[in-house]
């Protein structure tokens, strides 16, 4: 399977163009690789969206090359309207169209999961980047996240991130396998205390992919625990303790 069809983003592109999803900060690993290198360089952003994170990018180093390459044609659109200057390409994280040895870095956030041929992914980039290159890919850890809001109301949802994230052990294994090295991984565990009436409202849009994909009976489960609790609670304070792990990987070629 070259790619997993679960989530179309093509139907949901649109609901990237919201204002959260408008802005990010120069990728600081870039930045310091940039500072360590004190020459051109090539990045390339796998699975770049709607394109925030290379606009970023290109602002702060104008004269580097940034290409953004993403599946679906309906978020690169946004990327094509915020910055012309970008390499905007459309096609898939396991068979990436470049040639061997034509970046310098390569970053990955948030949408490994989504590729259905994981291992492929991790060999193309490789493949692409040149001896020294950089590879940073951020993500969700499920398998540390049970406590998330998301996960306690809706099961179903962590169960099919469990079964489509790799674990962290597989992860690192994989990418030396792959050819990297000096590979690690640095995981950052989030508590908070989040409040349920803004978790109820955010679940009621079903603008996440996680939601999105969920079937109705699951969906409308995990309101009807949510309602419950919030039934429950009345007036009262409404918040409560939520986890979320994510990770950092660094590979280098
Ligand atoms: C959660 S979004 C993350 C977007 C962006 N990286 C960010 O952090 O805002 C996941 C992205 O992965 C893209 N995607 C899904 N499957 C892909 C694949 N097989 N190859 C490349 N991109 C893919 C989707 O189109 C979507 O833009």
């Amino acid at each position: 399977m070259a790619f997993n069809p679960r989530v179309n983003y093509d139907t949901i592109a649109h609901l990237y163009d919201g204002d959260r999803y408008r802005v990010k900060a120069v990728d600081p690993d870039l930045q310091s690789f940039v500072k360590e290198r004190l020459e051109a360089i090539d990045a390339l952003d796998i699975a770049c969206g709607t394109g925030n994170q290379m606009v970023a990018n290109r602002r702060a180093f104008p004269s580097m090359r940034c290409v953004g390459l993403d599946r679906f044609a309906g978020m690169l659109r946004y990327g094509i309207e915020k910055d012309t200057d970008v390499g905007w390409v459309q096609g898939d994280g396991a068979t990436l169209p470049f040639t061997d040895d034509s970046f310098d870095y390569v970053s990955n956030q948030y949408a490994f999961h989504h590729v259905g041929d994981k291992i492929g992914m991790l060999t193309e980039v490789r493949r692409v980047l040149r001896l020294d290159g950089r590879f940073v890919m951020l993500n969700l850890v499920p398998e540390r996240s049970a406590n998330w809001l998301m996960y306690r109301y809706f099961p179903g949802v962590y169960q099919r991130d469990l079964a489509d994230f790799m674990t962290l052990d597989m992860l690192e294994s994989e990418t030396r396998r792959a050819g990297f090295e000096n590979v690690r991984i640095d995981v950052l565990i989030g508590q908070s205390e989040d409040r349920l009436r803004t978790f109820a409202q955010d679940a009621r849009r079903r603008v996440t992919s996680q939601l999105i994909v969920a079937s109705d009976e699951e969906y409308a489960a995990g309101i009807r625990r949510i309602d419950h609790d919030l039934n429950e609670i009345g007036d009262g304070n409404d918040t409560v303790p939520s986890t979320i792990c994510l990770m950092k990987l660094i590979a280098e070629r």
